[in-house]
């Protein structure tokens, strides 16, 4: 289907900046829209509905029609207390895209349909892209291993293809992409859309730490812990910070408890302002940018990497 007419406005980068708890808000959206890719945050980085009306208003205010399209993330779960109220602002405000986590409900995508907004849906597995598929979601985003926040443990290849068997709608691929190139073989796979977090956070716009936007830079692949120690599901956490926790390698092996499983999402919460998340990427950040300049460069890669592929495809010949 590839992607839905009404998304496709302002775009100039097959790229949503992903939602990141604590991270994004409406700096960051407002920058990557005014750049060409669409902006997302989660509705619970505000901590009241009211709280996060005040940033759909601040939001939509900032839009020009000409800009790209915004998204939000709502958490699709009976922990959320909120979800009714925050989806009724959602549909008041008729937000563009609505990207659901955890349960994939009809009656919500029948209510972000009514208006014309889009629904894309947060899957690790092709059970849940099924499920997913049935309540009617626009579009399947296929978190792969390597991802930041609660990511999955398939390959990318291997869950894309299997989900385009039976998938007719937009697919969106993440999971530790850095780099323009990235983005470019993300679409040569066959997703629609690149959906990138961890390069977000490296942002001056993402409202992170300092300290965890420098922990950024100075990490690799190798430092990414995916671990449930932190709050019972499991997370790609950047190392240094783990320890920095108190989270010792044998609570990491689980021969120890860890010191607060938190279970409920409050509790969730507190645990992710101290632990940082990063994905696998984190190895190719190296700077930390305004979000326009880091388009731009998303651009520049992108467009090179499809020059370069293109050269090489039609001369046939593998050097
Ligand atoms: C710090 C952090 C917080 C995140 N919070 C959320 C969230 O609140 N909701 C959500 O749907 N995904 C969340 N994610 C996952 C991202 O939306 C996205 O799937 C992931 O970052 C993509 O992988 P990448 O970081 O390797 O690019 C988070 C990721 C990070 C790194």
């Amino acid at each position: 289907m590839g992607i839905a007419d009404n998304l496709k406005t302002g775009l100039k980068l097959p790229v949503i900046a992903a939602p990141m708890f604590l991270v994004s808000g409406p700096d960051l959206v407002i920058a990557a829209c005014k750049s060409g890719i669409i902006g997302t945050f989660p509705a619970l980085n505000q901590r009241t509905s009211e709280g996060y009306a005040d940033w759909l208003e601040q939001i939509s205010a900032a839009l020009s029609p000409d800009d790209a399209r915004y998204g939000v993330n709502l958490i699709v779960h009976k922990t959320n207390s909120r979800l009714e109220a925050d989806l009724k602002l959602t549909v008041d405000h008729q937000v563009p895209l609505v990207i659901t986590s955890l349960g994939a409900v009809s009656e919500v995508v029948d209510s972000i349909h009514s208006y014309g907004g889009v629904v894309f849906h947060d899957v690790i597995s092709v059970r849940h892209a099924e499920k997913a598929a049935e309540a009617g979601a626009d579009g399947l985003i296929l978190v792969c291993a390597g991802a930041g926040g609660h990511a999955g443990t398939l390959n990318p290849f291997a869950l894309l293809g299997e989900v385009r068997r039976f998938f007719k709608g937009t697919i969106i691929l993440s999971g530790a992409l850095s780099t323009g190139r990235d983005v470019a073989a993300a679409r040569l796979m066959g997703a629609d859309l690149a959906y990138m977090g961890t390069r977000f956070i490296a942002t001056r716009e993402a409202m992170a730490q300092e300290a965890y936007k420098a922990m950024l830079l100075e990490s690799a692949a190798k430092d990414i812990v995916y671990t449930p120690a932190v709050s019972g599901v499991a997370a790609s956490f950047l190392g240094a910070s783990l320890q920095a926790n108190g989270f010792t390698p044998e609570i990491l092996a689980g021969e120890k408890p860890a010191m607060d499983m938190a279970h409920e999402m409050h509790e969730e919460a507190k645990a992710w302002k101290t632990v940082w998340s990063a994905g696998q990427g984190v190895g190719n950040i190296e700077d930390i940018v305004p979000v326009a300049d880091l388009v731009e460069r998303l651009r520049t890669e992108y467009e090179e990497a499809g020059a370069d592929f293109v050269q090489n495809f039609n001369a046939g010949t593998v050097t």
